[in-house]
């Protein structure tokens, strides 16, 4: 399981959260983003407003399916396997053939949480997705990389022109997603459900899965989930995401990649974190940006391969990088102590802080250090620079997290929050 992906865990978002432009219609303002989470709301969107439609969709399991002639969205009736205690829920596989008019995805869960979730496969309305996002989503075609098999380090992926800052080279949906906890149901009929869950998927998927890389044994699709899948939340609930494609791309401290999901789609995008140049290998990070240099190995070390990037490798410069992202946290701490609430010592910090990030190349964690720096201002009671710094953090974790990421839905929250109080 790659480790920042549960950090940056997806939050199956009802809806979608953004910045309002200034001439938006009061319907609009009012637009209810946040329907209650077991239900799957509007996929038309705000901008084709059906009297507030909320639909709840009922759990639909084998037998119900059996009983109802309905396993509605789904392509097949679903095969549940029942837990080894009588109490608990049953696993089903769910497949839906043509997610976004393309690939297949199986999900391996409950059945209340395929009945919350289901709003996964709805089609949103790109209008809609693109007045959230801000700006819309441009995928570059064809694409700017290629496949090629890499000296003992098994298939990378290279840029075959230049990339800009900022240009989403990948948007891929999973493939197979995967309840985390195996421990209610046998591990046999797990299995078992797990290859049902790879068969029903279109071929040109399936094929595909099964060339990525695997290194633990056992049952190979297990294997392969284990050694490539990210951690993604179905309404609140852990599960593993196969992303094929995605999974190629090999780890960097320094990487030149990001990912950017979309809790309402499960799309998972790569963007580019900095230029690029022709025949660079594109990368990620597998470990959060800002670890030390001793997390960041052990954490390494769990995936079967040793660090061997500059930061892991060179004493001198991981040393030097320590410190820096040492001295961050220091500043940060140093931020909730009451005799700095002042608007000189505060600014003081933040410069720092900037001026460390961009030499660590943390930018897309600037948002996050925003967030803080807004809620210090905000209970300073210096309204003006808490906003200032809101709307910071929601345009970079827009930019770096998602436009329906849960941290970029609580800036929006938070900003929300300094109007009702202006108001009042
Ligand atoms: C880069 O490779 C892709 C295949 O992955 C191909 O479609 C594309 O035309 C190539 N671009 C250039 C500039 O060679
Ligand atoms: C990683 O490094 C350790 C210590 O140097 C070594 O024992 C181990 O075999 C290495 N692992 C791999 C997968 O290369």
């Amino acid at each position: 399981m790659w480790y920042f992906a549960l950090l940056f865990a997806l939050w199956l978002g009802r809806g979608a959260i953004g910045a309002q432009p200034s001439e938006v219609p009061a319907w609009l303002r009012e637009y209810d983003f946040d329907p209650p989470l077991q239900c799957s709301s509007n996929a038309a969107g705000p901008l084709d407003p059906r009297d507030a439609e909320v639909m709840c969709p009922l759990p639909v399991d084998d037998e119900t399916a059996f009983e109802r002639r309905s396993w509605r969205p789904w392509t097949f009736p679903p095969v549940c396997i029942t837990p080894e205690e009588e109490a608990g829920p049953k696993l089903c596989v769910y497949t839906y053939q043509k997610l976004r008019g393309d690939t297949g995805i199986s999900i391996l869960t409950t059945p209340e949480t395929a009945a919350a979730g289901v709003g996964i496969v709805e089609d949103s309305d790109p209008k809609w997705v693109d007045w959230a996002r801000g700006s819309p989503l441009v995928v570059a075609d064809p694409p700017p990389y290629e496949f090629k098999e890499l000296e003992g380090r098994g298939v990378g992926v290279i840029a075959n022109r230049t990339i800009r800052s900022g240009e989403v080279v990948m948007l891929r949906h999973p493939v197979i997603v995967r309840h985390m906890d195996p421990r209610p149901w046998k591990q046999q009929d797990s299995m078992k459900l797990l290859h049902r869950a790879a068969v029903q998927l279109p071929p040109k998927d399936g094929l595909k899965m099964m060339e990525l890389a695997h290194s633990k044994g056992g049952y190979v699709i297990d294997d392969i989930i284990n050694t490539n899948a990210f951690g993604v939340l179905i309404n609140d609930v852990d599960h593993s995401g196969l992303y094929v494609d995605v999974s190629r791309l090999n780890h960097a401290c320094k990487p030149n990649m990001f990912s950017r999901f979309s809790s309402t789609t499960l799309g998972m995008e790569v963007v580019a974190y900095r230029d690029i140049e022709p025949g660079e290998e594109l990368t990620f990070s597998y470990t959060p940006l800002n670890l030390m240099s001793e997390q960041r190995q052990s954490l390494i070390r769990e995936w079967g391969f040793n660090c061997t990037c500059s930061l892991c490798a060179s004493t001198h410069e991981s040393a030097a990088s320590d410190r820096r992202r040492g001295r961050i946290q220091d500043l940060l701490g140093e931020l909730d102590r009451p005799e700095i609430r002042n608007h000189a010592a505060v600014e003081k910090r933040v410069s720092e802080i900037l001026d460390l990030c961009e030499k660590e190349a943390m930018a897309a964690q600037v948002g996050d250090f925003y967030t803080i720096v807004a809620e210090v201002y905000s209970s300073m009671g210096d309204m003006n620079s808490a906003r200032k710094y809101g709307e910071l953090a929601l345009k970079e974790l827009k930019h770096f997290a998602g436009y329906d990421h849960d941290r970029t839905r609580s800036a929006t929250m938070f900003l929300k929050g300094l109007d009702k109080k202006a108001r009042t």
